[in-house]
């Protein structure tokens, strides 16, 4: 037993040692034990290391793991119990539904179907044995009523717990700006499991997210994928699925393959900015990470060769290093790497880099460029990264201006991969099945336009053999839905995450059976060929019609303005005969026009809306639309006024009131979308970072100039100001003197004589306002002031999240609202008690200020979002239970109203949509009547 006895025992399991077989390997493997157990006994004995050291059988169990690649063990799918699985949790049956399970490339749907939930797991799907049924005693019933059902949804890119809500400076934990490469750093030490927006993002049926440290750094850190439940433990870790490795000092069971790890790589304009550096440092400080981690390795399979040899004499420790073993792991194929990156020249960088360094790229993020060149992304190393996008959140900054709504459309055609993202809290990732919804909308097939949301980022996470289908065997993570899961507005009825239900009492509300079935949704071809033929720059110039005379034929519903409001005609036929006749700019008949329409058929320009409708423009307010072009680029923008309680305001303008007519710029991209969306009129505010704003001005969306005829539809609309908590304001009680001073006449200048035409109910006050003890101090003020007037002064509440809770005195006191965005977040913590509407609460703040006689617009925030003005109508009305008449008015008229501005129904915008109205994903904008600007445009 002297000379190295305990080789045998190093030797591959399956060589039998050939004599006295047993009793050597009892031995061999007892003295291995206690080498293990007792290194010190071994120090003691020096004579005994001559060749083989204390730590071999460790070394070589290391050397042996190196390449094995993650994935789920052999036997996972006979797995009888989930890891997940809450003791106490009940079976459950859930019978008739209308599956979506993800399966046959996502064309699978089964109807009338059972889901049997038990242990954490699905335990059976389909049409279930009678018997299996009966073997349960205390099974839960759910009556699914032939409703739709997913998988969870699963979002690939997610700041949950990392960006909390409300946003505090001691939350706000996804980067450290402690350099560019920084593979070390781990989500999990950062989860805040006390962020707000987890109970809200899980009642959208979101059921997974991989958490991701952000974007400053080249390397920002290790990502975890998480459940979004509450677990017993209260802990970050307990939400954890697949830990990929002893996160808690117990070390996972090294005979299993190991679970994937992900990684964060950012490139392009973040990093730059935020270590001062240009793209060639950034790859440059990539390049030198992975150098580094590349010599490790090879020192490493070095250093094993001769382990693995038994050449240990003069080998020391194994080489590794604690900082880099993660990026050693990328170079092992152990890491989904996933990469922030828009540009072409980044994206090329990355798949440079990866060719290099011989490790592929799970997914592209953001990736707006990606549309545009997929030979880059095929040309990666391994394989083709997925790309993770936004539908329509685009042109914020310079690396998203080429972005693409066909984006997701091109790329499938492609071949690669297409996966819908938040990147929460930029998009609320309680609504990520919206963005699906809209990539539908635009062209990406219904199948993959829900994988992009469940089967593609759970592949993509290599988590794919347990979420993100609805099969057999994988977790309990699912959802049932109001609607057709591609429907506007759905809404879950229910979630279960691990078998577990998490909605306690949903609130639902009835919805037009229509919207049960798959949208069907406009072709949009020609714009996608555009979209590539123009690398993403297509004009957005509409055609002005040159004819006198357009006949909008086939039209089944006209909505006009009358009476301050917004009222359908109905036509009597739904036949393709309903018309409407346009001559220079006005409509001149609708209906049946048959004697109209001779008069002029023969220079009549003619346009088939097939079963389309015409409807009042949209007006989009809260966003600075026509005030910047690109959000994060200030040499595009009319830039900030400078607030006159920041003690900066030069001589020059002392007294003097911003207006915002003097900033304008017309034909912005967002501009014209906006416009091509039905979007007709809006109107901006100075921007402001601090408590004054100026006047704001109303102008026509799709004019190319000031000065063209109908280009401003009205030079001041409203007096802008914004009260709130902030570090950029003064307390809130500075703000409110301030104000005070200004209703009561007390300050000169044209700034006074502003406020005095507030002060006399002549012009409204808007204030941008979120926390209801302001509104309240509000409330008082204005009956303060109108004390000593003989009107009442016109005031509107502007974002107003917490509005709902001040309702009935919102409404006593005659002030309106408008709500922005539509659909609320708890973003800070001034507007943290928001009203979150079904399936959380059965009001929402529409359906509670509405109630109350309040009138109430809807607004956007961002420019981007002002193309989706139609659809967080028809949404946010659903919830509330309006008509369609109803949700226009909350986007046009009202609007309007609460801004100060006045258009005659004769001179308003009418929008014509084939295929359905304005309000439907059915629908597109073919063409814009404008009285106001004598054209009618064809788009
Ligand atoms: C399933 O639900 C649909 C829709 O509610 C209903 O028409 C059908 O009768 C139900 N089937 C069963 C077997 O309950
Ligand atoms: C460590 O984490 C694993 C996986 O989450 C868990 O099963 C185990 O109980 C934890 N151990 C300790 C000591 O917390
Ligand atoms: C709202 O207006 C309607 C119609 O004028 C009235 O019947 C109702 O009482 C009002 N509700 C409230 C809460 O003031």
């Amino acid at each position: 037993m002297d000379k190295a006895p305990v080789l045998p025992a190093y030797a591959p399991a399956h060589k039998k040692p050939r004599r006295h077989g047993v009793w050597r390997a009892l031995l061999a493997s007892l003295l291995v034990l206690t080498l293990l157990r007792l290194p010190f006994y071994w120090d003691l004995r020096p004579h005994r290391t001559s060749r083989v050291p204390a730590h071999a059988a460790a070394t070589l169990q290391k050397c042996r793991a190196l390449d094995v690649l993650p994935g789920p063990p052999a036997d996972f799918n006979k797995r009888t119990a989930s890891d997940r699985f809450v003791e106490g949790t009940k079976p459950t049956l859930i019978r008739n539904a209308t599956v979506w399970t993800g399966r046959r490339k996502g064309k699978e749907i089964l109807h009338g179907a059972d889901i049997l939930l038990d242990k954490g797991l699905i335990k059976s799907l389909g049409h279930l044995h009678e018997a299996l049924i009966q073997s349960y005693d205390d099974l839960v019933h759910v009556d699914a009523k032939g409703a739709w059902v997913t998988p969870g949804i699963v979002d690939l890119h997610s700041h949950l717990g990392v960006y909390s809500a409300p946003a505090l400076s001691g939350a706000s934990d996804g980067n450290s700006l402690h350099g560019p490469v920084l593979p070390w750093l781990r989500s999990l030490d950062a989860l805040n499991t006390r962020d707000d927006a987890f109970k809200l993002t899980v009642s959208g049926g979101v059921t997974t997210a991989l958490v991701l440290p952000g974007s400053a750094n080249a390397i920002g850190g290790q990502a975890f994928p998480i459940k979004l439940r509450p677990t017993q433990e209260r802990s970050p870790s307990s939400m954890l699925l697949d830990p990929p490795y002893g996160i808690n000092g117990s070390e996972v069971d090294p005979s299993l393959p190991p679970r994937w790890r992900h990684l964060k790589q950012a490139c392009g304009e973040n990093p730059d900015r935020v270590y001062r550096g240009t793209r060639m440092d950034t790859m440059w400080a990539f390049r030198q990470a992975y150098d580094k981690a590349r010599q490790i390795k090879q020192s490493q399979d070095a250093y094993c060769s001769k382990a693995q040899a038994g050449e240990w004499e003069g080998l020391g420790e194994f080489p590794e290093d604690l900082q880099w073993e993660a990026l050693v792991d990328v170079l092992r194929g152990k890491v989904k790497i996933q990469n922030h990156c828009y540009e072409t020249v980044d994206l090329e960088d990355i798949v440079r880099l990866s060719n290099e360094f011989k490790f592929p790229i799970a997914a592209f993020h953001h990736a707006h460029e990606t549309y545009l060149v997929p030979g880059t992304l095929k040309s990666a190393y391994g394989h083709p990264p997925a790309v993770a996008i936004f539908a329509t959140n685009a042109r914020y900054k310079r690396e998203s201006y080429r972005g693409s709504e066909f984006a997701p459309r091109i790329l499938a055609d492609e071949g690669l991969q297409v996966v819908m993202k938040s990147d929460h809290p930029v998009l609320n990732s309680r609504h990520l099945l919206f963005e699906a919804q809209q990539a539908h909308y635009y062209g990406l097939p219904p199948h993959l336009a829900l994988a992009a949301v469940t089967t593609t980022p759970a592949e993509v996470m290599g988590e794919a053999h347990r979420i993100g289908y609805l099969s057999e065997g994988y977790d309990a993570d699912l959802v049932i839905w109001d609607t057709h899961p591609l429907a506007l507005s759905a809404a879950p009825t229910q979630v279960w995450i691990d078998g577990i239900p998490q909605l306690s009492s949903p609130h639902t509300v009835s919805k037009p059976s229509s919207l049960q079935f798959l949208p069907d949704t406009p072709n949009f071809d020609e714009e996608t060929r555009a979209a590539l033929v123009y690398e993403g720059l297509p004009p957005l110039e509409p055609e002005h019609l040159t004819e006198e005379v357009v006949v909008f034929r086939n039209v089944d519903s006209v909505w006009v303005r009358a009476g301050g409001g917004v009222r359908k005609v109905l036509f009597t036929k739904q036949d393709g005969s309903g018309m409407v006749v346009v001559k220079n700019g006005e409509v001149v008949c609708s209906g049946t026009c048959d004697q109209v329409v001779s008069e002029y058929s023969a220079t009549a320009r003619f346009v088939d809306l097939k079963g389309g409708a015409i409807t009042p423009g949209l007006t989009a307010y809260g966003s600075p639309l026509a005030l910047q072009e690109i959000q994060g680029e200030i040499s595009t923008q009319d830039g900030y006024v400078l607030d006159p309680l920041s003690g900066l305001l030069p001589k020059i303008v002392e007294g003097e009131i911003v207006q915002a007519i003097d900033g304008l710029q017309y034909a912005t991209r967002d501009a014209l979308i906006a416009y091509r969306s039905g979007v007709t009129t809006a109107i901006s505010a100075p921007r402001s970072t601090g408590f004054l704003s100026g006047l704001s001005v109303a102008f026509s969306t799709g004019a190319g100039h000031k000065l063209e005829k109908g280009a401003v539809v009205q030079d001041v609309a409203a007096v802008h100001v914004s009260v709130g908590h902030g570090s950029a304001y003064p307390s809130v009680s500075t703000q409110v003197a301030a104000l005070r001073r200004l209703l009561k006449g007390e300050v000169g200048g044209e700034v006074g004589a502003w406020f005095g035409k507030v002060a006399e109910g002549k012009v409204p006050l808007v204030v941008d306002v979120q926390n209801a003890d302001i509104m309240a101090t509000l409330i008082r003020l204005k009956k303060e002031v109108e004390a000593g007037t003989t009107h009442p002064i016109k005031v509107t509440f502007a974002g107003a999240t917490e509005a709902h809770l001040l309702a009935k005195e919102i409404g006593e006191a005659g002030v309106g609202v408008i709500l922005a965005p539509s659909r609320p977040y708890p973003a800070v913590w001034e507007q943290r008690r928001i009203l979150p509407g079904p399936p959380l609460t059965q009001d929402s703040s529409l359906s509670l200020l509405l109630a109350h006689n309040v009138t109430v617009g809807l607004g956007v925030p961002e420019n981007w979002a002002a193309r989706n003005i139609r659809f967080d109508a028809a949404w946010a009305a659903l919830e509330a239970g309006s008509d369609k008449s109803e949700a226009i008015e909350l986007t046009s008229v009202n609007v309007e109203k609460l801004l100060g501005v006045a258009v005659s129904p004769a001179l308003s915008d009418l929008v014509a949509t084939s295929g359905g109205d304005l309000l439907d994903f059915s629908s597109k904008v073919v063409g814009i009547i404008s009285p106001r600007r004598g054209v009618v445009d064809l788009l």
